[in-house]
Order: C-alpha cells, then structure tokens, then sequence
C-alpha cells in the first residue's frame, strides 16, 4: 500500500451543489488553477452531462490544467460517460468518475431497480469508462448504508471491470467514524482483488464528522481523501480540505501516510478565492482557514505564545498562507505591481482591456481605502468577472437617507438593457429601501433567503463584502457584491443574483431522477 495520501477534490463538482454555488467556466478555471498550484492531485471539475455550460466548464479546466487530474463525474449511463470522455479528451490526465446508487434505499425508492441490475449496470459502466481513459473511479452512492455482503459483489466486480479507484462515500453523512473506519477495513479484507485499487472516500458533514469520517478511514487504508475547500458542498457540506490535510500533516505520528507534496501555504489563497466567487463566507472560528484560527485573545495564551509559540500553537500560520500573502498595495502602486501581484495570485486578463479596467476599479478603490490586501484584490476581480458575465442589469447610481428618527429612503438608477430606469422606495433600513426600490423597477418575484455582510479585511475602511441569495421558482441563487460602502455593496449583491436568476438554467443535479 502506498504512503501517499491522495487528495481528490470536489469544490467544482459537490462543493458547487450548495444552494447557490453555481460558477462560471472562468471562475472554475481560477480555483482549478488555485488547486493545482497547491499540487492537489485529482480535481474534480464538474458534471459534464448535466448542462452545456458544465460541459463548457469541464472542458477549460481539462485544458487549463497541467499537472492534476481532471475528473469528472457521470452517472452509470452509457450518455453520461461519453460526454464526460468527451469533455476530458484534452487533459493530460484524465479521470472518469462513474457511480450507481447500492443502498436499499436508494435502489428501491430512487432507481427502481433490482440489486442485480444495478451490479450490472455498474460492472457495463467501468467497462465503458475504460474505452475512454486507464483512469477510472467507481462508486456505490450510499455506501455508508449500504449492505457489506452486496457492496463487496458490486466492487469485487467492478475492480475486475477495469476500476482503478473504489470510492466509498458516506452520501448522507450517517456515519460515526468507528464505523465507517471499520467498513473501509473490511472491504480491503473481504474483496479478493482489493489490493489492485486506491480505496478513496467521501464523506458528508450531516452529523459534523466528515473530516472525523474520512480520518478514520485513513488510519483504516484508505489512500484517496475527496474533499472540498472550505468543506463546501450538498447540504452541510463535504469533509474540508483544509482540515483534513493539516491533520495529517501536523499529526504525521499518527497518521500511517503522508501528504508532503501538498503546498500548504496555498490553502489560504484557495479559501479566499473560493469564499470569494461563491458568496459563501467562512465563519471565524472555522479550522485552519477561519479568521480566529490563530488569534490569541486570552492575555495567558498570548503570553505563552510570546515567550514560545509552541506552547498555545500546534501549527504554524504561515503554513496554510496566512500572512505570507499579504503584500499591501495602495494609491500609488502603479499599473506594473498590480498586475505582477495578481499575477501572484493566479489571475490572468485575457485583454489589455480587462486589465484596464481591473486598474480603474482598483484606483477607485485605493482612493477609499488605503491599504489594499490580497483579499481587495480577489474581491475586485471576482466582481468584474461577474459584471462581465452578467451585464442584463447594472447599478447606475444609489443615494440613501437615513437619519435618527426618520424612515429610510433610497432613490437607485438601474440601467437594464440599454436603457435607464430610476424608482424611490422607503424601507426599515437603507439597504431594505434600496432592496425595495430595486423591486420597484424589475419586479422579479423572488424571494430574500439569505444576506450577510462580511468586511474583507479589518478596519472601518475595509470593503463589506454582501451575499444575498434569492430563491424563485426553486431556483437559488447567490449573489455578492463588495464595497467600502455596505449600502452600495448590498445594492450590487441583490442586482448580481438578479442578472444571475433571471436567466434560464437548465443544469441537472446528479444525484436526483431515475437512471
Ligand atoms: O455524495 C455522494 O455520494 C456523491 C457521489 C456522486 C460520489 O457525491
Ligand atoms: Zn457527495
């Protein structure tokens, strides 16, 4: 067995399953590019069936990237799988994931289908895999509840199929990591043949014990971890990177395998971003990436820490990035230093002309705000990506009264196509007259789910950074906007979801509907 810890990550594919985490081709190129600079070694990219533009998507990270893996992900159907190997064809190395549904369960109220059926299905679907790439994963969804007897027939034969990697996810998040850890031993004791594949896992954070989950299974043989940075994804999320590969690199006494060609320091930068282009804020006391994971508040632990960091720290910061990226930019930072510290950061401008702008947006700023820190800069690009990807709807101007003892007013002009439209609302706030007004002009019939304001950075001058997610017809969707004005920055957030909801999506999810 290999003592190389495989990090197979699935922020494009279950972390972009999240209510309101759908991204851009572009967008999924940058984190793809963060990802591959951290060396992480299987990315998983999308759901190449599920729409043209996850298709689209699939395609530029395969081409993008050079030094990972590019999987991605098809049900057991002969369509899926075509399109998947269609999507991959120029990766330098490509992966189809292919996966069927083995618990009771799911075979009975799901796929209406007869255990034997679905031992078929899957030994057809690697088979098929297999034309297209020498790199093919398998899973049984719902492994976790799955009966041991039947699961050891289906990977017994899908390993004699041609599979590569057997990944056993924990799909609903029911597991206790003693026993699942259990499970991954009996599946490489019980399956003849299991010593000629990687067992991988993949485990959801229902009960919070994903990265536990995933921990025990490694101490148990497990040599794949499938994570996703932030630990995003369906419902509570998937085990998260971050916290799963520091605790195999801080705890290497423990651990029985070995994760040292991991660039850790690039976790910070990879937290950020995804943070960033999703809308989906880390709290401050999240593992490892969370803005107090290495603040001291107590007057004893900062003491201790002075006198020897050991002795309050088991990590250090600069370890996962923090602080090593912050190099500072500001008002008179030339055109030059802002494009090598982007550059530094990962991001490309395909234009002269979108570099311009990115430098217009960034004067701007420096003349609010003095210091501009790594995150200003990946706040500024995420939100002329967005502008540029949806452009239906755009903020023209926004004043708000709001004074003690008075109702708050907003007065907003939207240009919506070519053509401009200003309204005037009250409302309990600034940012719910603003909200109003905005509604005034486009009544969208969606509803307010979610809205949180994050500031970027510390300091009164730091820029809010505003998720707001609408939900119509069953569609969510989230929208960000940053600003030093919170007012102006909600504004933009309720305007991008708007540009964003009201265009029609036909993407599928893959683990709903019949097979
Ligand atoms: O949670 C799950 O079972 C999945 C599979 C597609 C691997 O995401
Ligand atoms: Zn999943």
């Amino acid at each position: 067995m290999s003592d190389r810890l495989i990090i197979f990550d699935t922020t494009l594919r279950d972390g972009e399953q999240s209510p309101g985490a759908s991204m851009t081709k572009d967008e999924k190129v940058r984190i793809a590019r963060a990802l591959e600079k951290m060396h992480v070694d299987v990315i998983e990219a999308g759901f190449p069936i599920a729409s043209v533009g996850d298709f689209e998507a699939v395609q530029a990270v395969a081409k993008a990237v050079k030094d990972s893996t590019v999987c991605g992900l098809s049900r057991a159907l002969d369509t899926d799988i075509e399109r998947a190997g269609e999507a991959l064809k120029s990766a330098n190395s490509a992966r189809i994931h292919t996966f069927i549904a083995t618990s009771p369960i799911h075979m009975k109220m799901k796929l209406r289908m007869e255990p034997d059926q679905v031992l078929e299905q899957a030994v057809k679907a690697v088979k098929k895999a297999r034309q297209f790439t020498d790199n093919v994963e398998f899973s049984p969804e719902d492994a976790g509840r799955s009966e041991l007897d039947f699961l050891c027939r289906v990977l017994e034969a899908v390993i004699d199929a041609g599979a590569t990697t057997l990944n056993i996810p924990d799909t609903v998040g029911y597991n206790v990591p003693e026993q699942f850890g259990s499970l991954i031993y009996k599946l490489r004791e019980r399956i003849p043949n299991s010593d000629k594949v990687v067992f991988s896992v993949h485990c959801h954070n229902d009960l919070g014990l994903a990265v536990a989950n995933s921990l025990s299974a490694v101490m148990n043989g497990a040599r794949q971890v499938e994570c996703t940075i932030n630990g995003l994804g369906e419902r509570a999320g998937n085990a998260s990177l971050e916290e799963v590969v520091m605790a195999v690199k801080t705890r290497k006494d423990v651990f029985p395998c070995n994760i040292d060609h991991l660039d850790t320091t690039q976790i910070m930068n990879s937290s950020r971003l995804v943070s960033s282009i999703t809308g989906f804020p880390v709290q401050p006391n999240k593992a490892i990436v969370g803005a107090n994971a290495f603040a001291h508040e107590s007057g004893i632990h900062q003491d201790g820490v002075l006198k020897s960091r050991e002795t309050y720290e088991i990590m250090r910061a600069e370890d996962v990035g923090w602080s090593a990226n912050r190099m500072v930019l500001g008002k008179h930072s030339g055109r030059n230093a802002f494009k090598t510290r982007l550059r530094e950061l990962d991001v490309e401008f395909a234009s002269e002309a979108e570099l311009n702008d990115a430098f217009a947006r960034f004067k701007d700023l420096a003349d609010k705000k003095h210091e501009i820190f790594d995150e200003d800069l990946q706040a500024l690009v995420t939100e002329a990506n967005l502008e540029a990807a949806n452009d239906w709807l755009k903020l023209v101007r926004l004043k708000v009264c709001s004074e003690t003892g008075e109702t708050p007013n907003a007065s907003i002009t939207l240009r919506v196509d070519d053509g401009e439209l200003s309204a005037e609302s009250e409302g309990g706030g600034p940012v719910d007259a603003s909200f109003k007004a905005i509604e005034q002009i486009i009544k969208s019939g969606c509803s307010l789910q979610l809205y949180s304001v994050n500031n970027i950075t510390s300091g009164t001058d730091s820029q809010g950074e505003v998720t707001v997610r609408l939900e119509k017809g069953g569609r969510i969707v989230n929208g960000q906007g940053a600003d030093t004005d919170i007012v102006i920055a909600s504004a933009k957030a309720y305007i991008n979801a708007l540009n964003k909801i009201m265009e029609p999506s036909d993407r599928a999810h893959p683990q709903t509907g019949d097979v």
